[in-house]
């Protein structure tokens, strides 16, 4: 049958017969997740495939013929097949998201060959607006040429799909429904829509007013001690800036020490403060991040407690580098100047001299120069500084390679002006793993922040959208964090959303809640920091 997967062509006869025939509802009797339900999922999604296969024949065909005429026949009979195939526990919807086609909640992935049809398919949906094409087992030949004809007919452009709707509803077609295109307009209750957040106004928040909840009493925890890191990292490279002089690096291993104990505690809520962006304060807020993330990372890699504090410091400090360029050039609005790069391209190797300057300092740690020194050389060498005499990588250096790489591409400074989502970044990782990134080291990175990584924006099957606030404890079911509901189906911000275990499955053993897609918080210019401050 896969033969005519690819084809535009009307398929031949005997092709049009079931595909896939069985007992009705048996798949209500196979378990989610079981091998044969596996099957069954994989077999729907290439049926689905098929679908749009020859829906996209149906409708270049209904460009050219009339609705009666004989070249539909084989198209709408194989797409009577098909529905009738896979509509028979219940009706099947065609589902475009973001450009990408779904059956149900199933991505539909198509090969190369299938991608013009796919593409086409796509466009025809997108002229119309339309989010969701529904099929149900009543359709008719007659309803789906009717409907194709009125799909080909009409204008989109002068036409709205509400028009559409209304004559597929005064022709009497049946079996077939169309549902609009969702508006991921976000809407916060005091207007705008929300844009990278300003941090400290927002920390009101109820959550925080009473301390009987021992979550909330952690989170104030921990943003307590992030904020005390920051504060003296703050204070650290400002001092370092002015000049020197006799600098305590005391106060900021103690608070790390701190931040390491909560850690343990809670590591998610500890992270979920990485997902803080404050642009005026990007480097700090980035130091810490970086210093938070390569503390979790070392902690899976098995470093003693101590070390993590030696780490974390060095962690702290490895722009210290950035203290010798002018704080214009840091805080430039437009593009560097050759002239700033090169500057930018020394501050690791300026970072271990304003290090070694530091009076505070009488036995520089090693792991400091080496956190500096080596953070932006990446494991293939590719990055800078480049040396000529051979090198071997610390593992401080390999730790600090991937935490800054993160943490740089999911802020909006520096590298670039607008932040990536954290998936896309760690997708991006992960096409360099054994080159620019340790690839052990990587993995071990993402069981630190998911798969879906912490401050994630995703929708649920509800249409609510939700917040993964940390990763799944279950490795099995790594695609299933820990996630907080933060709008009503039709995106409006709801207060205390409920906390949900992707994983929980009910009585029939199914899971309760699934994540129909990823959001690109970016994208949508949605700040889901808040809701871990
Ligand atoms: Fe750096
Ligand atoms: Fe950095």
């Amino acid at each position: 049958m896969s033969d005519f997967l690819n084809k535009e062509a009307p398929v031949a006869d005997e092709q049009a017969q079931p595909i896939l025939t069985h007992e009705k509802s048996i798949s209500q009797k196979i378990a989610r997740g079981s091998e044969a339900g596996d099957i069954l999922d994989q077999q729907m999604v290439m049926l689905g495939i098929q679908l749009v296969t020859q829906l996209n024949v149906l409708i270049k065909t209904s460009r050219i013929y009339e609705r009666t005429n004989a070249a539909l026949d084989k198209p709408v009979d194989t797409m009577l097949t098909l529905i009738k195939t896979m509509a028979q526990d219940q009706p099947i919807t065609l589902r475009l998201q973001n450009d990408f086609l779904f059956l149900g909640d199933s991505h539909l992935k198509v090969n190369a060959q299938q991608m013009a049809v796919a593409t086409s398919i796509i466009d025809a949906l997108n002229a119309w607006k339309i989010g969701g094409m529904t099929f149900s087992l009543t359709v008719e030949s007659k309803d789906l040429r009717e409907f194709a004809a009125l799909f080909v007919r009409l204008d989109p452009e002068t036409k709205a799909l509400e028009d559409l709707q209304k004559e597929i509803t005064a022709r009497g077609i049946v079996g077939i429904e169309l549902e609009e295109q969702r508006q991921l307009q976000l809407r916060t209750k005091h207007g705008t829509a929300r844009n990278t957040g300003s941090g400290t106004t927002e920390n009101k928040s109820p959550e925080g007013a009473g301390t009987a909840d021992p979550n909330a009493q952690r989170k104030i925890n921990a943003k307590n001690g992030y904020a005390k890191v920051a504060g003296t990292v703050g204070a650290l490279t400002q001092s370092a800036r002015d000049g020197g002089g006799a600098v305590s690096f005391k106060q900021a291993k103690r608070a790390i020490q701190n931040i390491i104990d909560l850690m343990v505690d809670d590591e998610a809520a500890v992270l979920g403060l990485t997902t803080l962006r404050c642009h005026d304060q990007y480097t700090h807020n980035h130091s810490v991040n970086v210093s938070l993330l390569s503390i979790a990372l070392a902690n899976r890699v098995g470093y003693p407690k101590v070390e993590l504090a030696d780490l974390g410091l060095a962690a702290l400090f490895h722009d210290m580098g950035k203290s010798t360029i002018p704080m214009e050039v840091l805080n430039k609005p437009g593009e560097f100047t050759d002239e700033d790069w090169v500057a930018m391209r020394n501050h690791p190797t300026e970072g271990v001299l304003s290090l070694s300057k530091m009076r505070g300092i009488t036995n520089l740690p090693g792991r400091m120069a080496a956190a500096s020194f080596e953070h932006h050389m990446n494991q293939d060498f590719s990055g800078y500084p480049k040396l000529t005499v051979p090198w071997t990588l610390s593992l401080t250096g390999r730790i600090l390679t991937i935490a800054d790489c993160y943490d740089a591409m999911t802020s909006s400074r520096v590298y670039r002006r607008e932040p990536m989502s954290p998936s896309k970044v760690l997708n991006m990782m992960f096409s360099k793993s054994g080159k620019a990134f340790d690839a052990v080291l990587l993995k071990l990175f993402v069981n630190c922040v998911g798969i879906i990584p912490i401050g994630s924006l995703v929708m649920l099957e509800t249409s609510e959208l939700a917040v993964v606030l940390k990763p799944a404890t279950d490795k099995a079911n790594a695609e299933r964090p820990f996630v907080k509901v933060i709008t009503d189906p039709q995106g409006n911000p709801v207060d205390h959303g409920r906390e949900i275990d992707l994983t929980e499955k009910d009585e029939t053993g199914d899971f309760r809640h699934n994540i129909i897609r990823l959001i690109d918080n970016t994208e949508y210019k949605f700040d889901t920091s808040r809701y871990f401050v």
